[in-house]
């Protein structure tokens, strides 16, 4: 009998539609209080509860030969996987912002100071534009960066928009999309490909 294949499952906002995702498809996970493995009924599936951000670390070193994960989260990993399908929740944008009451003139800034989260992400993008980009670590809560005066721009995911407008800030510019994406470890889907390709034909019938 084949050994359970183990999927990394993003504890927070995605872990809900993806653990009821994967229920329409049969596999029921049973999650005790506080626990972070969870089991399938008929042992087929064995899903790990991860913080978003380590996630690509666990699919990474093969911990988990698979993951659900947002594409901003790899993207700032910097590993490589295989990608297997597109899931259809979570899709984001990520944005600059700043303060709404504040003139916004970052298109002709020699320079910018920016927060974030998304320090590749950020750099790589004012690069490409080339502008030079100073960024300052955080690792939530970005929002207070513009309000206490840490930094007057911030680049962050923006959803419904409330968190921005509840500290009077604004996107000033929509810098990309994010979306939630099925990866697997390189070297596990080499060798269970056809399981694989199986599984992912199930999500696909209920998506
Ligand atoms: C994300 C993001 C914003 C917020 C945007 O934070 O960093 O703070 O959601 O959502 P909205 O546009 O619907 O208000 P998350 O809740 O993931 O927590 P974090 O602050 O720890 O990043």
């Amino acid at each position: 009998m084949n050994q359970p294949i183990t999927i990394a499952l993003p504890k927070g906002r995605l872990f809900e539609k993806t653990s009821t995702l994967l229920r329409s498809c049969g596999y029921d996970l049973e999650l005790g209080e506080r626990q972070l493995v969870a089991r399938e009924r008929n042992d087929r599936l064995q899903a790990i509860l991860v913080k978003n951000s380590d996630l690509p670390t666990y699919v990474h070193h093969g911990i988990a030969g698979l993951g659900i994960c947002g594409s901003d989260v790899i993207y700032e990993s910097g590993y490589d996987f295989f990608e297997l399908l597109t899931l259809p929740f979570g899709k984001t944008r990520i944005c600059l912002a700043g303060r709404s009451d504040e003139k916004d003139d970052h298109r002709t800034a020699t320079s910018l100071t920016v927060a974030s989260k998304f320090t590749r992400f950020t750099r790589d993008f004012f690069h490409h534009r080339g502008i030079p980009v100073s960024i300052i670590r955080l690792n939530g809560s970005v929002e207070l960066a513009p309000v206490l005066g840490l930094a007057p721009y911030i680049v962050d995911l923006v959803e419904t928009g409330s968190t921005l407008k509840a500290h009077d800030l604004e996107v000033k510019e929509v810098l990309g999309e994010t979306e939630v994406k099925l990866v697997a470890n390189r070297a596990f889907y080499k060798y269970h490909n056809k399981r694989i390709g199986a599984f992912v034909e199930e999500l696909k019938s209920v998506l």
